[in-house]
Parts: structure tokens; C-alpha cells; sequence
């Protein structure tokens, strides 16, 4: 008999903790696994909750009430069209498939298209929060037609976290609009996580102990830096390890890990010429981690400064929090000029006050920082540039010389800070009314005859200069 309201395929972590949240939100649901011993063991490990466990595809769709509303939480990447294309013969016209895993935003545009020529309805949906944001409540990013939105509107309104009242889920646009913000999220993510390791480093070269840094995190998520990421950071530093009794976290390996999203959202970013230096700097902070072997034989044969910082430890305490936030109010106004750029292009019509609104709960972001990004582009939905908002501006005024202190200490002690110090140039740059940039066209048209304008002529107008022949 059809009596499921909702269908869950790929019993990972991701998708059994979705289907126990959907499910404590008084819907029955299906589920189905390639590996169908991992169906079994869910559903009988979740006695008395309204679940069905399915050993076939078709017993999974003929299980499932019209129209059907299905949700893929497998491997992103081919998996994802194996799924499908073993869906597409046992569905029905207007049958809803939603991809919750982390695709590509282009992947989402290709099976759009490819699920509307089989008149199917299809939702690209980016879920963030982990395994605990699953189960208790995500952050929600979907995308495809407002019709079929307004379908899937209340499971996803009741499974989504809650701020304030307000579902942190919303119809972001049509077609890839959904896993393209999602990608961009992870991209922030990438810049907020190394943004709070670069602050870490310059404790520990500093002299701090574990212990006092775990106490400066755990104070510093009770102010303007509060949110999630801080939170675990103090956490992660406070967790000692059962055996030697060591903080857990000096006995981990410096290597970075990366599933693809940041280095997708520079991909993008360069595709859109969208400055992200932020983002930029800690992709490539994990790569450089990465290469351990090379990085450990290079620390015999390039030599840096002896560290000697003398700063007060409160002192340094304040400056570095005053970087940490002046750099993540750039790294998001990267990001969120990213989104900007490509929403227009796309013309997905997206609101950037409630992308931000949801963001405040259930994912790996969250912050007490987001209210003030709703705020600002609640205020000014045509706002150019997140540091042009009258809050961000004072804050950025504010922490500066903070901010420029710390990326010098860094500098002259040889500590590696590239999001810190990105972020600066960044400001810098983007505040400048004049850059060299006068002097690289003369350099273009100089080998190139590439043209230039000048600043005494109307803009539009191009000249070029017979420079002189260069004799080497
Ligand atoms: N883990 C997270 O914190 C997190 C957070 C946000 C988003 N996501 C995204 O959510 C999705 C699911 O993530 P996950 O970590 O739960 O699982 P995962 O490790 O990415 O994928 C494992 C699942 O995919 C299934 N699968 C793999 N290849 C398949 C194929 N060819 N045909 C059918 N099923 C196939 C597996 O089935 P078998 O059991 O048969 O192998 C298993 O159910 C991914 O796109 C991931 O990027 C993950």
C-alpha cells in the first residue's frame, strides 16, 4: 500500500539522520540503500517509528503516496545519475526528485533539465549542518521551480532549523540557484575555519597553552565572534586525549582534507572575475598542508625570522580578535559579492538578507554575525559591497590598526597568515582610489599595444604610445 508521505534513498550518515528528522515531524517515511543490510539494520535499530524499510526500487516508489516526493542523499557525482536514471521508468508524471547531497550547481542544471523532458519535477538542494544538523535541524538551500517548492514547502519548513521562529530554509531560485549557494556557503566555510586557525597559530607561537586558548575561544563565543565554529574551536582545544593525557589537537596531523566545494567556488570565482582572495587563501592553505613531506624538508633549507613576540598576552588577545573579525567581514562580502555576481548573471532573483537569514541556524556557519548581514541587506537590498554597510564599516574603522598589527607581528615573525593577511589587501585594494594598475597598462600596451584610457580624457577613449624599442 502507498502510505509514505516521504522517501529517503542512501542511508549514509546524512540521509538516516534526515529520514529520523523527518520522521519525528509525524511523517511516515521510506527508505531504500544500494546495500540494502544497511536498510535493515536502520530500520530495526528505530523500533516504532513510522518507517519502511525497502529491499527494491520498486518496492521503494510503490510505497511512496503521489506524488511521490523522493530525496537522494548518495555520493555526489555519478551515483547521483545512477539513482536517477534506475528512478526515471518506475515514476510518474509530476513525481518530485530532490538531490540533498553537495552536487555541483551545473550537475543540477543538467538534471533539471533532464528530469522536466520526463515530466518529472526536480529540487538541487544544498543541505548543511553535518550529521547533527540532519538530525535536529539544517540549514536549507533549494533550488528548482516555485511550484514544486511550494510542494515540498512543509516537510522541509519542519525538518529545517529554527531562528527566531523562522525556518532556516527558503526557495533560493530556480535551476542549480540552490546547490550554487550551498557551494559558496562551503567556500565561506573554507575562509571562516581557516581565518580562526591562522588566530590559533599566532597564540601558539606566542607561548600560549592549549588550555588558555581554549578559554580565549570560549570567551571570544560569548561576544561579535560567537558562532558555531568558535564554539567547537574551544571545544577541540579543551579535548584531551585518553592516552598521553595531550591536548588532541597537537597530537593531529597538520594535512588539511577537502572534499572539492572551495576549490569549485574559485573556479567559479574566476570564471565570474570575482575577487574571493579570502576564500582563495584558505583552499589554498589546505593545499599547502597537504604537502607535508615537502613542507618538513623545507623547513631545513629556508630559513625565516627567530619569533619573538613581546606583545602582552591581553593585548595580543584583543588584536587578534579584532583581525579575526575585520577578516571574516571581508571574507563574507567576497563570498556574498560572489553570489551577487553570479545571481545577476543568471538572473535567479536572489535575496541575499535571506540567504543570510538562513544561515543563522542549523549550519556550519551559524553565527550571531548573520543577523547583522540580513540587517544590512534588509536595509539596502542594493547594496554594493558588505563593507559599505554603516555596521561593517564602523567595524572595519574600528579594529583596523588592530588588524594591521597583527598581520605585521605575523609578517615579522614569519608566521603564516594568508587569509589575514588577504583579507587586508583586500580592503586596502577595494578602498584605494588609485591602484598601479596605471602602470600595468602602460606594461600591456607597452608590449602588447594593448591601448589604455587616460585619466584628462573622457573614459571610453583609447591611446596608445609609441614606446621606445628596447635593446637587450
Ligand atoms: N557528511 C556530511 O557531513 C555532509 C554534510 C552535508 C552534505 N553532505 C552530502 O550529502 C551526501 C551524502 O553524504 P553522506 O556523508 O551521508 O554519504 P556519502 O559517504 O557521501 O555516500 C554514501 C551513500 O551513497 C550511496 N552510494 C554510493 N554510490 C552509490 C551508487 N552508485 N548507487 C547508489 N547508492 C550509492 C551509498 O550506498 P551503499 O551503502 O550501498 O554504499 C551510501 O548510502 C553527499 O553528497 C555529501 O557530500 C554530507
Amino acid at each position: 500500500m502507498s502510505q509514505a508521505d516521504f522517501g529517503l534513498i542512501g542511508l549514509a550518515v546524512m540521509g538516516q539522520n534526515l529520514v529520523l528528522n523527518v520522521e519525528s515531524r509525524g511523517f511516515t517515511v521510506s527508505v531504500y540503500n544500494r546495500t540494502t543490510a544497511t536498510t535493515d539494520e536502520f530500520v530495526a535499530k528505530h523500533p516504532g517509528k513510522n518507517l519502511i524499510g525497502t529491499q527494491s526500487l520498486e518496492e521503494f516508489v510503490g510505497s511512496l503516496k503521489r506524488p511521490r516526493k523522493i530525496q537522494i542523499m548518495v555520493k555526489a557525482g555519478g551515483p547521483v545519475d545512477a539513482v536517477i536514471e534506475q528512478l526515471i521508468p518506475l515514476l510518474d508524471q509530476d513525481d518530485i526528485i530532490i538531490d540533498g547531497g553537495n552536487s555541483l550547481y551545473t550537475d543540477t542544471e543538467r538534471r533539471d533539465a533532464w528530469l522536466a523532458g520526463q515530466g518529472l519535477r526536480f529540487i538541487g538542494a544544498g543541505v548543511s549542518g553535518g550529521e547533527e544538523g540532519a538530525r535536529k535541524g539544517p540549514s536549507i538551500m533549494p533550488g528548482g521551480p516555485a511550484s514544486t517548492w511550494e510542494v515540498m514547502k512543509p516537510i522541509f519548513e519542519s525538518i529545517a532549523a529554527k531562528v527566531d521562529g523562522e525556518p532556516c530554509v527558503i526557495h533560493i531560485g530556480p535551476g542549480g540557484a540552490g546547490h550554487y549557494v550551498k557551494m559558496i556557503h562551503n567556500g565561506i566555510e573554507y575562509g571562516d575555519m581557516q581565518l580562526i586557525c591562522e588566530a590559533y597559530n599566532i597564540f601558539k607561537h606566542a607561548g600560549f597553552t592549549t588550555e588558555e586558548m581554549a578559554a580565549i575561544f570560549n570567551e571570544w563565543n560569548e561576544g561579535d565572534l560567537q558562532s558555531y565554529l568558535i564554539q567547537i574551536t574551544g571545544k577541540a582545544l579543551e579535548q584531551k586525549d585518553p592516552e598521553p593525557g595531550q591536548p588532541i589537537v597537537e597530537l593531529i596531523v597538520d594535512k588539511a582534507g577537502q572534499k572539492g566545494t572551495g576549490q569549485w567556488t574559485l573556479l567559479n570565482a574566476a570564471e565570474n572575475a570575482v575577487v574571493i582572495s579570502t576564500i582563495n587563501a584558505a583552499v589554498e592553505a589546505r593545499i599547502l598542508s597537504s604537502q607535508k613531506a615537502q613542507r618538513v624538508a623545507a623547513s631545513q633549507e629556508l630559513h625565516g625570522p627567530t619569533v619573538a613576540i613581546s606583545t602582552a598576552k591581553a593585548e595580543l588577545v584583543k588584536k587578534v580578535h579584532d583581525a579575526l573579525y575585520a577578516s571574516k567581514i571581508v571574507s563574507y562580502a567576497q563570498g556574498l559579492d560572489l553570489i551577487k555576481t553570479m545571481g545577476e548573471k543568471k538572473s535567479w532573483g536572489l535575496d541575499l538578507g535571506r540567504i543570510a537569514s538562513i544561515w543563522r541556524g542549523g549550519c556550519i556557519i551559524r553565527a550571531r554575525f548573520l543577523n547583522r548581514i540580513t540587517d544590512a541587506y534588509r536595509s539596502n537590498p542594493a547594496l554594493v559591497n558588505l563593507m559599505l554597510d554603516p555596521f561593517f564599516k564602523k567595524v572595519l574603522s574600528d579594529t583596523q590598526q588592530n588588524w594591521r598589527e597583527v598581520v605585521a607581528l605575523a609578517s615579522l615573525n614569519g608566521i603564516p597568515v594568508p587569509a589575514f593577511s588577504a583579507s587586508l589587501g583586500y580592503y586596502d585594494s577595494y578602498r584605494a582610489e588609485r591602484l598601479p594598475a596605471n602602470l600595468l597598462q602602460a606594461q600591456r600596451d607597452f608590449f602588447g599595444a594593448h591601448t589604455y584610457e587616460r585619466l584628462d580624457k573622457p573614459a571610453g577613449e583609447f591611446f596608445h604610445t609609441d614606446w621606445p624599442e628596447v635593446i637587450e
